[in-house]
């Protein structure tokens, strides 16, 4: 495993995400424990990505999400599939990009300071595992590029797990 290093330098958003997916995968390397890849993979997107005040995971458990490994601000550990941009994304099952908080009815407003948010579901064979959250105190912060990297940087992360390890998602089927 490498040490945790973060990306910097990158003459383009399609460079950064590239160099973030190659630094994860060293950095993941063999390892498969959830919680540490998740943990890893948030904090080299925190540090690694301009503009950003918030980078986490929220897992599916029932009908709910619950608060993940993430760096930022404590946030608010229960959301509902539904509600708020994590639940939406969890419930349609689609990268969701918010250019303006105050503009998306339901937003929930963990850090005050968040202006614009992405959220890219986890999906393994189409089970929702959960979610990856970025916020940032810039309007209009992220766009389809963001969309892009961002969907690749969750396929490495999954492709870090064994599929039987993988939290909760056959509990999730159970109950819906
Ligand atoms: N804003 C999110 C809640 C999570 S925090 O941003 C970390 C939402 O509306 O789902």
């Amino acid at each position: 495993m490498q040490t945790l290093t973060p990306v910097e330098g990158a003459k383009s958003k399609n460079e950064l995400y590239q160099q973030i997916c190659e630094r994860l995968q060293d950095l993941l390397g063999e390892e498969s424990n959830f919680v540490a890849n998740a943990a890893n993979t948030a904090a080299l997107l925190f540090h690694s990505l301009p503009d950003v005040n918030w980078a986490g995971f929220y897992i599916a458990e029932g009908q709910e999400l619950v608060l993940g490994p993430f760096q930022g601000k404590p946030a608010c550990v229960r959301i509902p599939f539904g509600k708020g941009v994590c639940g939406t994304s969890a419930a349609e099952q689609r990268t969701i990009v918010v250019p303006d908080v105050t503009k998306f009815s339901g937003h929930i407003a963990c850090d005050t300071a968040s202006r614009s948010e992405i959220v890219v579901p986890l999906l393994n064979w189409g089970n929702l595992v959960g979610v990856l959250d970025i916020d940032s105190a810039a309007p209009n912060r992220f766009d389809d590029d963001d969309c892009e990297g961002l969907e690749s940087v969750v396929s490495v992360f999954l492709a870090s797990q064994a599929t039987d390890d993988l939290p909760d998602f056959d509990d999730r089927n159970a109950q819906a």
